[in-house]
């Protein structure tokens, strides 16, 4: 949030009152502050690495390593980082898996 003007390549620097508000967000809703089971297990798994994205976590990994890798370039998902192209609930912290997608259907 300190370089928002330099994000991965982008300006996504923000009004002072959006800015607030999506930093209070972030700060409430962060693996550290919520008591969700995966986001406890996330955390531990980023341990001292130096990591900025949850597809990189191990824990994040392993739960994902028995997707064939193409599955992620199908036009319907494009990255790992879409997490809602299969975990249709996750804007609400749904991950069980009731709230995934079959991989079956991006075949
Ligand atoms: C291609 C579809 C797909 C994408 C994209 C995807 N996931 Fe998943 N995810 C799955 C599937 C399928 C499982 C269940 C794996 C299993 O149970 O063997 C899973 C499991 C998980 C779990 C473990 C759930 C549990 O109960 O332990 C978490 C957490 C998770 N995903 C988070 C994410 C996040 C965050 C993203 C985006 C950065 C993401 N996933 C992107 C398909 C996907």
């Amino acid at each position: 949030m300190s370089e928002l003007e330099n994000h991965f390549g982008d300006d996504a620097s923000l009004e002072k009152e959006d800015y607030n508000n999506v930093l209070a967000f972030l700060l409430k809703n962060s693996a550290e502050e919520v008591t969700m089971e995966a986001s406890k297990k996330i955390l531990d798994s980023i341990g001292n690495k130096d990591i900025i994205a949850i597809s990189q976590t191990s824990f994040w990994k392993k739960r994902h390593e028995d997707i064939p890798k193409s599955i992620f370039k199908h036009e319907k998902i494009k990255s790992k980082a879409n997490c809602k192209a299969c975990h249709t609930d996750i804007e609400r912290g749904l991950i069980e898996d009731e709230n995934i997608k079959s991989i079956n259907s991006f075949m």
